[in-house]
């Protein structure tokens, strides 16, 4: 059990509120807590996100060889042109400050081979240069313990776990004014923490709200990412009038482990950044096939690569074989894989390791600038929850926690500057007057294992008109069910996330239905060439319909 943090009496008021304990939430709750008092959000332990996760480690500029301009074109070309430069070239030029600040807070990067390398820098697809710091092959644990740390020790700081937030207030939930300006006053939130008797909903207000949710990936059965990816962030935005963009480009990492009983254990790139090859069962190697690059070449490509391999032999998996790097280089760069492995009976020091790829990172969301602003006022985003503009069609490897990392200190900023709002209106209590307790819990189950199989077969990889259009007609039935099983009875942890995850489900058929082109994670045999002109796909709740 969670142990309870001090709260103040309900609405619990602060100065910022964050919606997230990941690198992005907590980047941003350290840079607030010089400027007031800061309440933490997250829906389970504050390490449950996708950043703790995180294995190959963070893209920086610290090579004498290499430079930012390398590292902004290597973006715009795994990203097939879709990238805003501004954004890339912000945060790739803020990225060594980046990891001077988490080494300062303790991170305990690998240290340089040489004297004059102060870090060891690690290779991954689609960079070309050496530019990834980590910490062995478990960089997002050391990175996530550091900053949770910090946030613990920092007075102004209240960390709430197991809180999961249900949706922002805004000016609707505003008691008394007949027409309010349109702004965010906070969120309300399920006290998850609780446990026996009914779980109660709490409201937080602050001036300034920074979502900080992560991503989405959990929408598709098979995910590298642990449970809570739900996308809560996006469709919580989304009902309260955000624009979200580019929701079609669902990063699917080629290499995930395929084992009967581990279904979301990640291999990272890194492994085939240090040579590792990419084999059919018989034993050979098949990139060159697809891309003068290899195992290199970005993830979509050798996704896609990997997918053909297995439809056209009918294989459950493909493997990375990492044997001839030699049993001690591979012990020491990926001591906690092969540990994993081999508690699973594999030793991939002599055995190659089963692969499939599997949904990874929601490249789209929430609409952003490069001071992390959304379109309603009081409402911050970063991380990734958002759409910032950095990764364009497809993202880069190692580029999202830097990007948690150069948002999360742009949102503080502005918040900082932005002065501060005037005292929060009064704001209506959760209502469930209309809801019981729910007498078929069996409906969330069905319903969340229909919606992922379907956007596992209609929208993952390689798409088709006929597929998509399949898979909107049952988001929309689904849709339907869920919504009428939110009116009706009262909110729990997982009807949270299903409502979250039909929502983006939407989204993301919407955004791929209307993009009639092929261009980096979003593939279509229908429309298999790249426009001449990116235009990023934006949908507005404010148009055409109805938020929520
Ligand atoms: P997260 O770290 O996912 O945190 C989200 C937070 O929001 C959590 O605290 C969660 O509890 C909270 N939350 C969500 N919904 C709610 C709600 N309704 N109410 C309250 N709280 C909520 N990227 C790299 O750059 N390098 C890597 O090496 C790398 N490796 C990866 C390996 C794996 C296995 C995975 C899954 C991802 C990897 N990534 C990597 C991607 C990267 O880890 C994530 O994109 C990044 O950590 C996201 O950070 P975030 O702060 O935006 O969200
Ligand atoms: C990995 O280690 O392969 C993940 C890197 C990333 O997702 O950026």
């Amino acid at each position: 059990m969670a142990q309870k943090p001090h709260l103040p009496p309900e609405p619990r008021a602060f100065d910022a509120i964050v919606i997230g304990s990941g690198a992005a939430g907590l980047t941003a709750a350290l840079n607030l807590a010089a400027h007031g008092r800061v309440a933490v959000l997250a829906k389970g332990d504050l390490a449950a996100g996708s950043t703790a996760w995180a294995q190959g480690g963070i893209a920086a500029v610290l090579d004498a060889g290499d430079t930012v301009e390398a590292h902004v074109e290597d973006t715009m070309v795994a990203g097939a042109g879709l990238n805003h430069r501004a954004t890339v070239e912000f945060v790739a030029a803020n990225a060594s400050g980046a990891i001077d600040r988490l080494a300062a807070l303790g991170v305990p990067f690998n240290p340089g081979e040489t004297v004059s390398e102060r870090w060891h820098l690690t290779r991954e697809g689609g960079h070309s240069h050496r530019r990834i710091v980590h910490v062995d092959d478990a960089t997002g644990w050391a990175v996530a313990q550091a900053l949770i740390k910090a946030a613990q020790a920092h007075p102004n700081i209240t960390l709430v776990p197991h809180m999961a937030a249900i949706d922002l207030i805004t000016h609707r939930h505003v008691v008394g004014t007949r027409f309010p300006q349109r702004r965010c006053h906070g969120v309300y939130a399920l006290d998850t923490a609780v446990a026996t008797g009914r779980r109660r909903v709490v409201a937080f207000t602050a001036p300034a709200t920074v979502l900080a949710t992560g991503g989405a990936s959990r929408v598709y059965l098979y995910s590298t990412n642990p449970d809570g990816a739900t996308g809560d962030g996006i469709a919580m935005a989304w009902r309260a009038g955000c624009r979200v963009s580019n929701m079609e480009f669902n990063q699917f990492h080629p290499t995930c482990l395929y084992h009967p009983k581990v279904r979301n254990f990640l291999i990272t790139e890194a492994a085939r950044g240090e040579g590792g090859h990419l084999k059919l069962p018989d034993g050979t190697r098949f990139m060159a096939r697809y891309d003068e690059r290899l195992e290199l070449a970005p993830r979509d490509v050798v996704a896609r690569a990997i997918d053909a391999e297995m439809k056209r032999l009918g294989l459950d998996h493909v493997d990375l074989d990492l044997t001839h790097l030699g049993a001690d280089f591979v012990r020491g760069h990926f001591p906690t894989i092969h540990a994993r492995l081999l508690e699973l009976g594999i030793d991939c020091t002599v055995q190659p390791i089963p692969v499939v790829p599997a949904a990874h990172y929601s490249c789209g969301g929430v609409m952003v600038d490069l001071k992390g602003r959304t379109d309603l006022a009081g409402l911050w985003a970063a991380g990734e929850v958002t759409q910032s503009g950095l990764h364009g069609a497809n993202r880069l490897a190692s580029n999202s926690l830097l990007e948690c990392l150069v948002f999360g200190q742009a949102v503080a900023d502005d918040i900082a500057t932005t002065g501060r709002a005037e005292p929060p209106p009064e704001i209506r209590p959760w209502d469930e007057s209309r809801v019981t307790d729910s007498d078929e819990e069996v409906v969330i189950a069905h319903n969340w294992d229909e919606l992922r199989r379907t956007m596992w077969d209609y929208v993952g990889i390689v798409r088709t008109d006929k597929r998509l259009e399949r898979a909107a007609h049952r988001v929309k039935t689904l849709r339907k069910e869920v919504q009428d099983y939110y009116g009706n009875f009262r909110v729990t942890a997982d009807l949270i996330e299903l409502r979250n995850l039909v929502t983006v489900a939407d989204l993301i058929v919407r955004s791929a239905r209307g993009r009639r082109e092929s261009r980096g994670l979003h593939y279509s045999t229908d429309h298999p060439h790249m426009a001449n002109v990116a235009v990023d796909s934006v949908l507005d709740p404010m148009q055409g319909r109805e938020p929520g």
